[in-house]
């Protein structure tokens, strides 16, 4: 099964907005438009509107980092689904470690919050991974399974089109700690088992699973020759043009 491959930028809360804007102009400057993998924005949400002014008419994916799981209201302080649409948003991120673990996102939220997304017509990056304690417990597998089965619940097969996972190790975010590609490939493994126990086996066979945690140029080549290994999540290698521009470039190597 043929997936086209992801890298994914997720800025988190850094860069002013010039700095967002002379990011995407550098990585446009650099790319042509049949390149071998989908690129995918995730700026801070304050900058979405400039960075869709430039990528506009571009093959470049553009998204949320978060959304809130009811439809509008009196929810002061957070950012609807249909208002990341109406910002030109064709994704969210849900479910990242940082929202888990510093927002006491449970799996309840993440999966309502999966589902406001995809009713509303946004592409979910749905990331899932385990702490260092959990590995060091020898439960890395069952988080997993646990944090995909919840996040799922009530999803239409007809849905995991557009729906892609982020597995990103907590210990290996920020920490320069990557997983060995055949670490990272066994997890993948078990994601993909787990999403064809739930669904359909060749709509699960058709789901890119990316991974993310200190993804870099000089690593993400081993990782992205795995079979299960279909793109990458990326923070800080992707706060700065050369680097992103070679973590896409190693794709189409
Ligand atoms: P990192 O972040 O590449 O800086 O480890 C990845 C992520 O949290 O998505």
């Amino acid at each position: 099964m043929s997936r086209k491959p992801i890298i994914a930028a997720n800025w988190k809360m850094n860069l002013t907005q010039k700095e967002s804007q002379e990011l995407v102009e550098g990585i446009l400057k650099n790319i042509n438009e049949e390149r071998a993998c989908e690129v995918i924005l995730f700026p801070s949400l304050l900058h979405i509107p400039a960075v869709y002014e430039i990528i506009k008419d571009k093959k470049i994916g553009l998204g949320g980092q978060n959304l809130y799981f009811e439809e509008k209201g009196a929810y002061t302080g957070e950012v609807a689904a249909f208002q990341l649409r109406d910002a030109g948003c064709t994704h969210v991120l849900i479910g990242h470690s940082e929202r888990r673990h510093y927002f006491h996102e449970d799996y309840e939220t993440v999966n309502l919050k999966v589902k406001r997304a995809l009713a509303t017509d946004l592409k979910v990056m749905l990331c899932v991974g385990e702490s260092l304690e959990e590995r060091e417990n020898g439960v890395t597998e069952m988080v997993v399974v646990d944090q995909i089965v919840s996040a799922m619940e009530n999803i239409s097969v007809k849905n995991l089109c557009d729906i892609s996972i982020a597995y990103e190790p907590i210990w290996a975010i920020g920490t320069g700690k990557t997983a060995t590609p055949d670490d990272a490939a066994h997890v993948h493994q078990i994601i993909r088992k787990t999403l064809r126990r739930i669904f359909d086996e060749e709509y699960a066979n058709s789901m890119c699973i990316l991974y993310g945690g200190s993804v870099k140029p000089d690593n993400i080549k081993e990782l992205i020759k795995k079979d299960d290994i279909d793109g990458a999540l990326v923070g800080g290698a992707s706060l700065k043009v050369d680097s992103f521009l070679e973590l896409i470039k190693s794709v189409q190597a």
